[in-house]
Order: C-alpha cells, then structure tokens, then sequence
C-alpha cells in the first residue's frame, strides 16, 4: 500500500540523499547549531567566533578554514555551516555548548484563492446563503492591515495583480527587511503589498554546484509558480475574474488576509537534470538563514509549505529549529503537514511549537463524466478545457511496446511505453500515476486521455493537461469490461464544468499526510486541516501549467493541490487573529484556532476520508479552522496569555 502510493501520488515529499558536488567529496555541508545569541556581540565578533570552531578542527589552514564557511546565523538564531569531512564535524559536536551537528539535507518537494475562502466563510460569501455579518473574522482584523507574513518558498512573480498595492498604507514602521536585487528582481519589484523579497541558495550551490541560470532566476522571482501560489493565498488582493486555463474556478480570486503584507523568502530552487514538476530542493542552511532573517526583519506569521524526513529529531531539522526562534519572539509557524498519506506516521513538520497543516476538500468540483458506447456513464473530473467528444478507446496496456513495462508498470503510460501504431488517433485510457501520462499518450499520437484514479472517491487532482483528458473515480472495472467486450470500443468526454455547493465536504485529501508523528507519537499530529485540494490561486508566468518543457503556456492563476495549499490558508487565520489580539503568544493563537475547529461537515456529520470512511484528529487534527467561533472572545477568556516578551 505504502509503496504504491508513494509512486502514484504527484505531489510528494520525497526525501533524496543526493552526493555533495563539493571538490572533495568527503567534505560535506554541515550544520552547527549553537542555540540563540545573547545581543552583546557585533556580526563580526559573532563570524569570528563561528570561525573559531573551524580553525579548530582545521588546524593551521586558515584559508580553508575560511573557505569553508557558509553561512554564519547572526541575528537570533547562533550558529553557522560550513563543508567539514564526517572527522570535522565529530570533532565540533564534542566542543562544550554545542547542541548539534549536522547535515543539511536537501528537501526535495514537489513543493508540497477564489473558492476556498468563501467554503471557510471568512469572507462575505459569495453564493453563501447565510453571509457572516459585518462583524465577521475578515472585517474586524481590517482584513489583515499591518501584519507581516514571511512565506519561505520558490519565491515570487511580483507583476501577479494579486499583489498590487493599490490603496495601501504606507509600510509599517517596524518593517526592518529588504528588497534583494538579483536576476529580473530589484526593488522596484517590492511595492505596499510585497514588502520584502530575499533569496538563499549559498548552500544550493555547494550542494548542486552553480544554479544553472537557465533554470531559475538567480533573485527572488519565481520561476516555478509554488511560492508565488502560496504568497497569493496568504495575502492575495481580491482580483475579480481570475481562473485557470478555461475558466475553471472562476470568480473573485482573493487571499485569506488581503491587506496583509508578504515578505518572500526564496529557498527552493530547481534539482539539476529534472523538470520543475519532478520537485525543487531546498537546503536545510539556506532556510535557517531565511528564518534568522525573517525574525530580524519583524514578520509575524512565518508559512513554510516544505517538508522532509518525518523521523529527524529537532536539533537535526533546520525547518523545527528555525521555527523554535521565530516562536520564541511570538511569530506563528505554519508548515504543510506532508503530501505522503495516506500512509500512517507520514506527518512531517511534528515539532510540538509549529502549526502542522493537513489538506482537506472544498465544495466544488470539476465534473467530467465520460460515457462508454453501452451508455454507461461513468463520473470524472478534469480542469483540461475541451467540448464534448467520442474518440475510439483503448487500455494503455493492450497499446504498450513490449519489453517496456513489468507487471507494476502496465496500464500506467509511463514515458516510452506506448506504441504509436496502435494509439494514434484514440483515447488511452492509463492508471493515474504521476504527471506524466497525458504527455506520453500525446507522444504516442493519441488525442485523449482516461485516466483512471487509483482509489475510488472524489479526491481528484485537478491538472489543466494539454489534450482532453478526464480523471475518473468510480467504477473502473466496467471500463475494463466494456473494452474487453466490445471490438471498437468508444469512450464520449464531457465537456468539464465547476459545479459549486458539493456535499459532503471538506473530506481529507487522500494524499494529505496522516499521524502519528514518527518522532514524538504522544503529541497529536497534524494540528489542524485546511483547503488543500484543487485551489486556485496566482502562478508565476515563467511556468508553465503542467511546469513541463513541452508546454510553453502562460497562466495567470491555477489550480494546484497539496498540504503545501493548505498550510497558507491557515497562515491566512493567523494574520486576522494576529491583527485582532496582537499582544496575544503564538500558544495563545494557536490554541484559539484549534479550541474552534471543527470536525463536522456540510452535512453536519463528521469528516471523512475521500474514500468515506470517518476520518479521525490523525487526519485533521482538530478539524477546521476559521469559523465564526473565532471571534467568540468568552471562549478564551479562562485563558490570560502572557506574551512570551
Ligand atoms: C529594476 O527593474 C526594472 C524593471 O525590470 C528596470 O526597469 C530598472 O531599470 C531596474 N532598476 C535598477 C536600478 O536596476
Ligand atoms: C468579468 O468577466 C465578464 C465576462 O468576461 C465580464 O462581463 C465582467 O464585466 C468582468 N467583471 C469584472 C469585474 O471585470
Ligand atoms: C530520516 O532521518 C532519520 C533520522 O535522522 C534517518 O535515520 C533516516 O535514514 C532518514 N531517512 C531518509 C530517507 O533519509
Ligand atoms: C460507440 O460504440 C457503440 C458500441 O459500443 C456504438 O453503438 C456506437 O455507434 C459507437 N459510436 C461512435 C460515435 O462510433
Ligand atoms: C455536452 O454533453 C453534456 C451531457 O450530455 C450536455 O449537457 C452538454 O450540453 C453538452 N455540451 C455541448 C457544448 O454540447
Ligand atoms: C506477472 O504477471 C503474470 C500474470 O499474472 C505472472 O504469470 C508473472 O509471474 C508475473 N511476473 C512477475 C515478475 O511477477
Ligand atoms: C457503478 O456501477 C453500478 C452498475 O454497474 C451502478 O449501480 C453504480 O451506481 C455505479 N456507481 C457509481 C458511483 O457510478
């Protein structure tokens, strides 16, 4: 079950251990984690100090002594990496007051909105029949005014109108950050809205070697769609009329705090020799420099939509141990909970002070049923724009070229296997696998695409594909047997259209990733669910929808799936209670959002699974957040918080 999923499901967190490109290839990037600085050294006797650790195990060599560094932590958080052989870094964990050494692992993630919002009814809803009145969460946080948001990500497109500025304030005073030059990226890239923009990637490169510049900007901007997707769901202005390619999820695109303003992080960045859709990498060191400065800048809501290995302890987790500091200063963590369920202990992001986000579904769907020549009418869902339309249908593993699957392969339109002669001019129907399939049915000369879920129920994947091409999610086998049955079978694609209002939602994602925490099974994990299927949201127009070389469209907004959507609607919350009770913890924060949730839903039963099996907190944690309870103040009055400082 495990392994099956995890070749299935798009959108993982894969964890890849991957040779350092260093010169000498025992020399490795480590991490030396030192604790928190006191405030009474300058940045220069602090780099002297971290250099001190380096001569020490590096003799007299004062040149590679200094050559080795990489970075050194100055701000808040104490300590430094640098490249040291395995010795080395044996060597300086042995040294008194050193918590921990180790490597910084390269995150490899498919890095882990118009309709989410109003289902979370935060929002005056649109097609809400019962609009939350004028005292809603939205209007009494000003809609977010003042708070600041760091999102470490992919960075951003800064020209996406979801982060124009018209009508704002000036920025807050407190706001001590910067707006980085680099590759097509200078300040006046950073307006009201996007405060601030930074990118990381000295660790990368001593990973990866040089950021070929072809394949990202070497600056803030994004060149994958992830961050600038997350950004714009956190703090998106209200832009009317967005939508994907073909108008699905049309209407009033918005983030969850539209006045609130974004500081960008970049830490991901492309993994040599794969396709932004095959994953992007982001380096432990980098992100905890990202961190020590988001908490100098002065944000106070931190989301992270990356994760990695579920079993690393904390002191060994540059996310858990960046997260401790910024909660140390009341700033929230929201990180996604991990795209690997439904497996269980899958959750990643466990430490006790981050808010671990699972994804679940919202009321609408992409309906696209497809009709077989016995009429038989079988559900499916697609955002791929196309009318309807009878093709000729066959089963990829009737078509493949032989020799190029094995038993666990068949049926799955892996790149190579099919067989032009037999596919041209016909619908495929494949087992949905990765993203792959529609384009190797187009490879092959085939004009349509059935692609069958692996599991039954509607949580689908919405992907805007380059041919037609329907997911379907219920009875299979009768695809089978119709085909089987019949000597020139057809297959009849409807025509997709968003329906909204469907019931039973939210359900759990099936790929949203489940609890335990693998490290710590006491302390339930995830902590809380939010819209984390099929949302729409800005991309970035030097991406492509499918994020393939071989589609070369350019999209405004789009469609996208994973905890990693998730985790910026509840960053969204944080930034409205934020602007609410600003004197109140994160502990404070944290707990009102899940004292509130709930785990019933549009039909006022439970939550369940897509599957519908009655989902438990391993899935949701305390359920949803962001409902009017919010703003019941009696609910925390037996709660007097004391900010942390
Ligand atoms: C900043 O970028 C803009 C837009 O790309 C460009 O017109 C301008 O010359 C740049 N400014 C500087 C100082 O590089
Ligand atoms: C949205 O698009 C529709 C149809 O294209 C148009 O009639 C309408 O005026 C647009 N609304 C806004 C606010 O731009
Ligand atoms: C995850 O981390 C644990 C603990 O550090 C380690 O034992 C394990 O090998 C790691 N797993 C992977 C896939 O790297
Ligand atoms: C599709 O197949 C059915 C039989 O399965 C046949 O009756 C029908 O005429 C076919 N339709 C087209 C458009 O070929
Ligand atoms: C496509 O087929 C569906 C279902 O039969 C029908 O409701 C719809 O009107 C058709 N669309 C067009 C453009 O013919
Ligand atoms: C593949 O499946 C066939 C038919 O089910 C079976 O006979 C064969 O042993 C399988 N091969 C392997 C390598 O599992
Ligand atoms: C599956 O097919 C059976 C008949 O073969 C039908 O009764 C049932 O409603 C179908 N289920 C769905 C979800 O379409």
């Amino acid at each position: 079950m495990s392994n099956y999923f995890s070749r299935v499901l798009p959108f993982l967190l894969i964890f890849h251990i991957i040779l350092a490109s260093c010169a000498d290839q025992r020399l490795q990037v480590y991490i030396v984690y030192l604790g928190e600085h006191s405030g009474t050294k300058t940045f220069q006797e602090i780099e002297d100090f971290h250099r001190s650790y380096l001569h020490s195990v590096k003799g007299n060599s004062k040149e590679e002594a200094k050559d080795s560094l990489i970075y050194s932590y100055k701000n808040v958080i104490n300590g430094f990496s640098a490249l040291l052989s395995p010795e080395e870094a044996a060597k300086i964990s042995e040294i008194d007051g050193v918590i921990s050494v180790f490597h910084s692992h390269p995150t490899i993630s498919r890095l882990h909105t118009t309709r989410s919002w109003d289902f979370i009814n935060l929002l005056e809803g649109i097609g809400d029949p019962n609009p939350p009145n004028a005292q809603d969460l939205l209007s009494k946080a000003n809609y977010g005014k003042d708070v600041i948001v760091g999102v470490l990500d992919s960075g951003v497109w800064p020209e996406s109108e979801s982060f124009n500025d018209n009508g704002m304030d000036p920025v807050p005073q407190s706001w001590k950050g910067i707006c980085q030059n680099g590759v097509a990226f200078n300040s006046t890239h950073c307006n009201r809205k996007l405060i601030g923009a930074r990118y990381y990637l000295k660790s990368y490169e001593a990973y990866y070697g040089p950021l070929n510049t072809r394949l990202d900007f070497r600056s803030p901007r994004d060149i994958n769609g992830h961050g600038t997707h997350t950004s714009s769901t956190i703090g998106g202005r209200r832009v009317p009329n967005a939508s994907s390619i073909g108008g699905f999820g049309s209407g009033t695109a918005t983030g969850g705090a539209p006045l609130a303003r974004l500081a960008i992080y970049k830490v991901c960045w492309p993994i040599p020799g794969q396709t932004p859709a095959e994953g992007n990498t982001c380096l432990d060191d980098d992100m905890l420099a990202a961190f020590d400065d988001a908490i100098a800048d002065g944000v106070h809501v931190i989301s992270v939509s990356i994760g990695g290995n579920t079993s690393r302890p904390y002191t060994n987790d540059g996310i858990a141990i960046g997260a401790l500091h910024a909660l140390k200063r009341n700033i929230v963590v929201a990180c996604s909970a991990g795209n690997s369920g439904p497996t269980t202990y899958s959750v990643s992001n466990v430490a006790p002070w981050i808010m671990t986000v699972g994804a679940s579904s919202i009321d609408r769907m992409f309906s696209s049923p497809i009709v077989l020549g016995n009429d038989m009418i079988i559900k499916g869902q697609s955002v791929t724009p196309f009318g309807n339309r009878t093709y000729p249908l066959v089963y990829a593993a009737d078509v493949e070229i032989p020799g190029t699957t094995t038993n666990f392969t068949r049926g799955l339109c892996l790149r190579g296997t099919l067989s032009p002669a037999l596919v041209r001019g016909k619908a495929v129907f494949c087992w949905r696998g990765g993203t792959f399939e529609t384009l190797e049915v187009q490879r092959a000369g085939g004009v349509a695409t059935v692609l069958g879920n692996t599991h039954e129920g509607r949580g689908v994947l919405g992907s805007p594909y380059l041919i037609p091409a329907s997911v379907v999610y219920f009875n299979k086998s009768d695809i089978f047997n119709y085909i089987e049955t019949n000597q020139n079978p057809n297959v009849t694609l409807i025509q997709p259209k968003t329906l909204i209002g469907t019931k039973p939602d939210p359900f759990m994602a099936p790929f949203t990733s489940r609890g335990p925490s693998a490290i710590e099974p006491n302390i339930l994990k995830p902590d809380i669910t939010a819209p984390g299927l099929n949302i729409l949201a800005a991309w970035s127009e030097a991406a492509s929808p499918l994020n393939v070389p071989s589609d070369n469209r350019v999209v405004k907004y789009q469609i996208d799936s994973g905890t990693s959507m998730s985790c910026p609607h509840i960053a969204a919350i944080v930034v409205l209670l934020k602007a609410i009770h600003p004197h109140w913890s994160s502990a404070a924060i944290r707990s009102a959002m899940m004292t509130t949730a709930k785990i019933t839903n549009n039909l006022g039963m439970q939550i369940r699974d897509s599957q519908g099996n009655i989902a438990g907190p391993f899935e949701y944690g305390a359920g949803t957040s962001g409902h009017r309870e919010l703003l019941i103040p009696d609910l925390f009055m037996m709660l007097s918080y004391v900010p942390l400082q």
